[in-house]
């Protein structure tokens, strides 16, 4: 129990350094930095790409249009948020002005590098048995740089302390193109046949 409390605790101190983080450019365009969410002893950890307005409106993780996706295919896969911890490779919204508003764009490779700390971290103290990569860019952030979403997906490779890497679509997308079709099945589906197999595989 006293273990758990200082993950917990360890785990609020990445966060409240996320909060602070000036390492990029990207601190001084948020209104909230995302650290991530969920259990400190999660066996399943989730990483997407980077948060968007909403989320960094209220500084958590996939709230906005992409969280709905999210929160239907966990429910689907009777997984709760609180049992699995879901953060992203930057945890800052990655966006450009565009005159007085913000457009979003991928992360940048340096964004990505002087983030990656903080998920190193956050590994570390959680140490999940599998990290399940939302999306095509937090899948080369964290597998590999060469990953192929389209051929990769769905795959399990050998991770940091005993653990697996798996990535999948993003929700974002998965829920954008809900109606299109791959293997037979639309995105939304596959996404869910993949969360189904991460959580079979976490007995
Ligand atoms: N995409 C992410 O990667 N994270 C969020 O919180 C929302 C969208």
């Amino acid at each position: 129990m006293e273990a758990e409390a200082s993950r917990e605790g360890r785990l609020e101190i990445i966060a409240t350094h996320v909060r602070r983080c000036l390492r990029c450019d990207l601190s001084d365009r948020r209104l909230h930095a995302v650290p991530g969410e969920g259990s400190a002893t999660a066996r399943l950890m989730m990483v997407g790409e980077s948060p968007g307005a909403s989320e960094d409106a209220v500084g958590r993780p996939f709230v906005g249009r992409s969280g709905g996706v999210l929160d239907r295919v966990l429910n689907l896969s009777s997984l709760r948020r609180e049992d699995v911890f879901i953060t992203s490779i930057v945890k800052c919204r990655s966006a450009d002005r565009a005159g007085a508003k913000l457009r979003n764009r991928a992360p940048l490779k340096w964004e990505i590098g002087a983030c990656r700390p903080y998920l190193t971290r956050q590994v570390e103290i959680i140490r999940p048995r599998i990290i399940l990569c939302l999306g095509g860019s937090a899948a080369r952030g964290v597998i590999d740089p060469g990953f192929r979403l389209t051929e990769q997906r769905g795959k399990f490779f050998p991770g940091p302390f005993s653990s697996e890497l798996m990535a999948t679509f993003h929700p974002a997308y998965a829920g954008r193109w809900k109606g299109s079709v791959a293997q037979g099945r639309n995105l939304e589906e596959l996404l869910l046949q993949d969360i189904k197999m991460a959580r079979d595989r976490l007995v």
